[in-house]
Order: structure tokens, then sequence, then C-alpha cells
């Protein structure tokens, strides 16, 4: 069901309307997408991808069923654009929706500040150097900034002037926060949390935040309502794609993303201060809402479609999230990351940098030898992960396996566990099934573990039961006692490999 007349639907892109002209800027956005220097916001970045081809518009699309359906294909899509919605019919023109953002690691690398051609290996690596170096930088407050163009407060605030999709057909209501980050400080700690949870609108000024159980935000929840007190909650429905990113990993507890996204950059992240709650919510972000998660007041969330690929969580009741101000930048933008099957946009970036954080995580957990890590995006980069090592010492594997299937990156809602020798590629699929399927032999390769950190999204966990899950850990390494007398692999070695795809480049690709 749609409100836009099929005839009235685009046949063609429209050009991004930012688009310089003048040759000196043209020359500064070829050289910023090379890399270096880092966006200042959503809009600096929109142009950055433009100008490498990666951004199209798209007007005149109904927000009922085809911005959803349009998403969900995007993001299954290889080499797929970014796509910004206009024109949304029923909505003011210039209140867009921007989807598929950091679906291709080019657009990642913007995000990052570095060259929009960089590999994979070489991504990550600037990652986990990044993770070791930055030293937290607390955001800077100002008294102005965009997102002050329009401020709505009492009786002015009004969450349905925006055109939130309906994201799937069966979703419970028009999810706003997909793509979002929400802002909390710990009621007895006082360090602010950013991380991205669900926002659903139940009307024009009550909407409702799931959070699972065990994420920080979460933790803040339970403790202001433990004290009989809501939650102050800042949440930023359209945002710089580097917040999006900060506030979308798994950081540790009691680390403050927006000071390490400050950090990261160099520079403070700006900041003007909440009327309602005195929270910060950086100066140029697109939309902030800004309200208290109610102790007291409850209504159904959900069902939504989930990163697993189903509807698992259902519907439950979840505190309001009522709403005291609307800030938004004239013609804001909300940056949407609806969860679809895996692999979807979320799973083709947090492959990498969850990834990253794995084998980083490992590193300081003491595992030694730890050649590669790989959260893959096929099981939503949780449900299916494999680590290489190089064995060193007997129990090697079972400790890389146990520590990348429980530390801070693995732990919540995992699978499936796989240790290999490091002559396997664990981003490839294949690889890994092969090294389960030639190295194990079940009764002495896997370890089960349970009552394991799960949640209401679990599709595997029966209704009402949901909250723990297990786990394998599968040692597909060659077994340590008997390693030198184990068959030897068929097939060339990588750099063997390299020569040859040269030499014969006109027959191999
Ligand atoms: C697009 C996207 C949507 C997400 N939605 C939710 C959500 O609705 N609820 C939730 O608990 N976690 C969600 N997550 C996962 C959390 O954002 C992630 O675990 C993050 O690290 C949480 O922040 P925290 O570590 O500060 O709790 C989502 C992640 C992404 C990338």
């Amino acid at each position: 069901m749609t409100n836009a007349d099929p005839a009235t639907y685009p046949t063609t892109f429209t050009p991004y309307g930012d688009r310089p002209s003048d040759p000196e800027q043209v020359a500064k956005l070829a050289e910023l997408a090379r890399g270096g220097t880092t966006h200042e916001d959503l809009r600096d970045w929109l142009q950055l991808v433009d100008s490498i081809g990666e951004l199209r518009v798209l007007e005149g699309v109904d927000w009922q069923e085809n911005i959803g359906r349009i998403t969900e294909m995007l993001t299954h899509s290889d080499h797929a654009p970014a796509v910004l919605f206009d024109a949304i019919p029923g909505a003011q023109k210039g209140f867009r929706i921007l989807v598929n953002a950091q679906a291709e690691r080019s657009r990642l690398a913007v995000s990052l500040g570095l060259p929009s051609d960089i590999g994979t290996w070489e991504l990550m690596d600037e990652w986990e150097r990044r993770r070791d170096e930055t030293e937290p930088v607390a955001p800077m407050m100002v008294d102005g900034g965009p997102i002050l163009e329009n401020v709505l407060e009492g009786d002015d605030i009004d969450l349905l002037k925006f055109p939130t999709p309906l994201w799937h057909p069966q979703d419970g209501g028009r999810y706003i926060g997909t793509g979002d980050a929400v802002l909390t400080r710990d009621p007895e700690e006082g360090w602010l949390n950013m991380g991205t949870y669900r926002v659903m609108v139940h009307d024009s000024t009550n909407a409702a935040i799931f959070m699972s159980p065990g994420k920080h935000g979460r933790l803040h929840r339970q403790k202001a309502f433990e004290r009989g007190e809501p939650l102050p909650a800042v949440v930023l429905v359209g945002l710089d794609p580097l917040l999006f990113l900060a506030s979308a990993l798994e950081m540790p507890y009691g680390q403050s993303e927006l000071e390490w996204v400050g950090g990261m950059r160099g520079r403070p992240v700006e900041c003007i201060a909440g009327r309602h709650t005195g929270l910060p919510i950086p100066a140029r972000a697109e939309i902030a809402l800004e309200g208290f998660l109610m102790h007291d007041e409850e209504r159904m969330e959900g069902p939504f479609g989930e990163w697993t690929g189903y509807y698992a969580s259902a519907s439950r009741e979840e505190p309001v999230f009522r709403l005291s101000a609307i800030y938004h930048r004239n013609d804001p933008i909300i940056t949407g990351v609806p969860p679809e099957k895996p692999p979807y946009e979320a799973h083709k970036f947090r492959q990498y940098l969850k990834s990253a954080n794995l084998r980083r995580e490992m590193r300081l957990a003491g595992v030694p030898d730890v050649t590669a890590a790989w959260c893959h995006g096929v099981g939503g980069c949780q449900l299916f992960t494999a680590v290489s090592i190089k064995q060193r010492y007997p129990g090697h594997a079972r400790q890389a396996g146990h520590i990348a299937a429980q530390c801070r990156t693995g732990a919540y809602l995992g699978r499936i566990t796989v240790v290999v020798d490091d002559d396997i590629d664990v981003s490839d699929l294949d690889e890994v099934i092969w090294a389960i399927s030639t190295r194990c032999d079940p009764e002495r390769s896997f370890d089960i573990i349970r009552r394991a950190w799960s949640g209401p999204l679990d599709p595997a966990i029966e209704p009402g039961k949901k909250g723990f899950n297990s786990r394998v850990v599968i040692d597909a390494t060659k077994p340590y006692e008997w390693i030198d007398q184990f068959p030897e692999a068929i097939g060339p070695t990588p750099e063997e490999k390299a020569v040859t795809r040269q030499r014969w480049s006109w027959i191999l690709r």
C-alpha cells in the first residue's frame, strides 16, 4: 500500500544538489577522497561520496513500501551506490533519507579518511592501529551549530513530520532510528555511552528504544530505573557516518564513543548542551530527539525485521521514550540502516571493523600468533566467526576459540566459532568449511559452551525462554600432537599463485 501514484515514480536519478562547480573545490574534494582528512559532517561526507561517483538521489518514492523494498534490494546487490531519497510523497521536499551509505569498502574508507581504493587487510590494520593508539578527546561544548536551525518544543514536537519509512511490511511501526546513535549517561559512574539501538515511533511525542539486555545503554537504563528515575537520552537519527560507526561497534564498558571519535579525528566533536537533559548533542548532526526513557510507562514495541533475518523478538512491552525536544537542520537527513537478512549494509562494514576488533581483543587477552579473524557477514558478524593461528603449543587452538567466543566482540549472540591454521583464509567460507570438513574429528574437535549471553533476538531459542544460548567452538586446526604427519594440502602457496597469475594473466584472471 502506497500513497504515491506509480505513474509518478522516478525513472532516473536526480543529481546531488550540493555538488560544487568551483574547480578549486572540486580539486579539494578529489584530494579528500584520496584519504588523509576526515569530513566534518554528513553533508561533507555526501559530497565526498558523490565525487567518487557512488551517490544517487531518487525523488518521489513512497515511504509506505518502496523505500524499504528498494533498500532491501540495494543492500543485497554488489557495488550498489548510496541512495538519498528526496521529495517523498506526503513529506516536505528536502526532508531526506540516506540508505546503503557504508555498504561498500570505498565508502567506509571515506568515513575513516582513508583512500577509497584501500584493500581489505590494509583497512583492518589501520583500524586496529587506531584502536590501539587513540587517546580520548572530550567533546567541546559550543553555543550554536546547524542542529539549532530548528528546535521544536512543547506543542510543536512532531515526530510524524519526518518521512520515516515502514521498512518491512510486517513491522509493528515506523522505525525512525535504525542508523542512529543513542546517548545516555551512566547514572552511577557518570560516563557517556553512545550505542545504536532501534527506535520506533509511537505517535508525535512518544517513541520506543529497544536495547538488548547487557548493552551499555540498557545497563544505564537498569541503573536509573532501580533508583525509580527516568533515564535522560538523546537519539541522533541523522548523523555523521563516523559517529555512527563508533556507536554501532562494541567498545569497552566505560569508554565514551564520543570522546573516542574526538581522539581518532584529532579534534573534539563540537556539541551543544541539550536544553532538557544537558546531554551533549553534536552540533552538526542532522536530527536529534531529546527526552526521557520513562521508568513508569511501557508500550508495545515490535515486531521488527532483525539482523538475524527474522522477526524473532516479536513484540513486547518496552519503556516509553517521551520527547522533550526535537532539533533538526534545515532539509534534514535520516540515516537509515534497516536490518535485513544477513549480510546487509551493517554487516558489509562491520565485517572489517569487528574482525579487526576481534583480532585485537585476542592479542590483548594474551593469545599469541593470531594471524587473522573474520566475523562473517552471513552470520550477521556474530553467529559465525573464524580465527586463524600459527599453532605454537598444545591447547593453543582451544584457548583461541574460547576467547574469540567470549571476548567483548564475540560474546553477544554468537553461535559458531571456528579456529583454523594459518594456511586457511578465514574470510573465505569455502576454505573455512573445507578446514572443518577435513581437519575435524567431531568427538575431539567440538566444545560446547552453555548458558552464554543471548537475548530476545535469538531465532533458535523458544519464545518465552530467550536469554541464554549455547555455542560451539570448532577446533579445525591440524591436531597438534601429529601436526607434522598431517597430510600435506594440495595447491600453490599465495606467493606462487600471485606469480602464476601475473605470468598467465591472459588465461587466469
Ligand atoms: C544498524 C544497527 C542496528 C542495531 N540495532 C540494535 C538494537 O536495536 N538494539 C541493540 O541492543 N543493539 C543494536 N545494535 C547493536 C549495537 O549497536 C552494538 O552492539 C553497539 O556496540 C551497542 O553499543 P554499546 O556497546 O554501547 O551497548 C545495532 C547495530 C547496528 C549496526
